[in-house]
């Protein structure tokens, strides 16, 4: 089980990026829970649908629930023991219980709501993932801390002789007090177990993680950077960033050029104060993305550049470790991924993959094609294998595999700068430059040597100006 934390300012985005991020996970098979911690009650809006207290299936979405904390309500339940020996002690001393009560509103008690119940729903074993959307940065803080302040309070509180606990409760009172009884002791006790396990849970790396939400402006970028380092000395581990609302590369206008200047700026920062984290890109839309449908798009454009399982496949075995890093998870030999060697293949062979990007051709589409999974598709840019193609309309038909040709010069050019911008901006390939080496023209020949003799891997880039 895997919790994603998602954190910031208030209106970057966490609800929304929260919600495209569960809708992610769910389509992805895991099952998913969607929870906000935050009071004002939002995800119910940005889906669209009812939401209450307890995981409700979101429907349209398989796989997917989601809850609001209902934090008034379960704080009645956990703190009333506590509560009613306060409100008693004053009350006993001539206090109206009206006034008792509103004394005896503990701040952060909000915080000490939903940390339980994001432990309760954990611990359910309901759900592979559970999708937080916090309350704005100074909350999720105490949120977190929370279990070590009260932890340290309430340890000396417990551990102090009656005489001590006299004296605090008279200071509250400004009478002269008793000692909570043991009743009250044992709620105590058994509260702060909870909260600490809750911060257990949280704070294991292996479970959860604490994802950033920011929009690219100065203030907001100092904020998340203040937010990282205290999370990170409260020992949370924060594993992504996600800019918010960047401006599309092709939209127009002066003052549009101005404002993605401001944003190219502060994404700068961005990758500068988060070395070493993956950094999710999601454009600004032009409507708010509310509804299952506009969500769907925004999580499908979020982690199409993160999310897949690569695997490689290559007839160079020293290019290993070139491929793992530029983001190959496994690397497999040419013949494994090939029908050369099968004189009558079956139709449809185990469907293993759920795209494929084929420069090759021949031997390899013919197997790939026979193995992508329904729905799936095999783009083709390559024909060193052959022109030929061998095989039945099977896994057209069966499996619905699309099998896309890409060609560059019929194709006009709107589509072709809105693919650039896209490759220029949230496409950006991690290792660009590590995939092209520039050699000059007179170069040329070794390197087409190089090529005919199979050993030429990567793009060769030729300055001709
Ligand atoms: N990428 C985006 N493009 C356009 N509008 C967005 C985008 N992300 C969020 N919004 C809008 O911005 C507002 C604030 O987003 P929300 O997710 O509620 O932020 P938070 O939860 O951080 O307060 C909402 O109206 C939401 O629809
Ligand atoms: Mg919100």
């Amino acid at each position: 089980m895997r919790i994603a934390l998602h954190t910031g300012k208030g209106g970057v985005g966490k609800t929304t990026i929260s919600a495209a991020t569960a809708i992610a996970c769910a389509m992805g098979g895991a099952r998913t829970l969607l929870v906000s911690t935050d009071p004002a009650h939002s995800i119910a809006d940005v889906l669209g649908v009812a939401v209450d207290g307890d995981p409700t299936e979101v429907p349209g979405v398989p796989n997917l629930w989601a809850a609001q904390v209902d934090t008034r309500g379960r704080f009645e339940q956990s703190w009333s023991h506590i509560r009613g020996y306060l409100v008693g002690v004053l009350a006993a001393r001539g206090m109206a219980e009206v006034q008792a009560e509103e004394l005896t509103v503990l701040p952060g008690a909000e915080e000490i709501v939903a940390l339980l119940e994001l432990r309760r729903l954990a611990e359910s074993g309901d759900f592979d993932a559970i999708i937080v959307d916090c309350a704005p940065t100074g909350e999720t803080l105490r949120l977190l801390a929370l279990p070590e302040t009260i932890g340290f309070y309430a340890q000396r509180l417990l551990g102090a002789p009656q005489r001590v606990l006299r004296s605090i409760a008279a200071s509250l009172t400004g009478l002269p007090g008793s000692a909570p009884n043991a009743t009250v002791r044992d709620a105590l006790g058994e509260l702060l177990a909870e909260l600490m396990a809750a911060r257990a849970l949280l704070a294991d790396p292996a479970i959860t993680g604490v994802r950033l939400v920011l929009t690219p402006e100065r203030m907001v970028v100092a904020e998340a950077r203040r937010l990282f380092t205290a999370l990170s000395l409260h020992g949370f581990r924060v594993e992504a960033v996600t800019v918010n609302r960047l401006l599309p590369p092709h939209v127009g206008g002066e003052f549009l050029r101005r404002q993605r200047e401001g944003q190219r700026e502060a994404m700068t920062q961005v990758e500068e104060s988060f070395q070493g984290l993956p950094i999710r890109r999601v454009l600004q839309t032009p409507v708010e993305p509310i509804g299952l449908q506009r969500l769907s798009e925004m999580a499908v454009d979020m982690f199409a550049a993160a999310g897949y399982h690569v695997v490689a496949v290559t007839g160079k075995a020293d290019q290993r470790d070139w491929l793992t890093h530029l983001g190959a998870a496994e690397i497999l030999p040419r013949e494994a991924v090939s029908l050369a060697d099968t004189p009558n293949p079956r139709p449809l062979l185990p469907a293993k993959w759920a795209g494929a990007l084929d420069n090759v051709g021949g031997a390899t589409l013919e197997a790939l094609v026979r193995s992508t999974q329904t729905g799936g598709n095999v783009a083709l840019c390559g024909l060193v294998g052959g022109a030929d193609y061998r095989g039945t309309v099977m896994p057209f038909i069966l499996r619905g595999v699309g099998l896309l040709g890409i060609t560059s010069s019929n194709t006009a050019m709107p589509v072709r700068q809105h693919l650039w911008q896209r490759l220029a901006t949230d496409l950006r390939p991690r290792h660009l430059a590590d995939v092209a080496r520039t050699v000059p023209l007179e170069a040329l020949p070794d390197e087409i040597d190089r090529m005919l003799a199979g050993q030429a891997f990567g793009r060769v880039v030729v300055p001709l100006a």
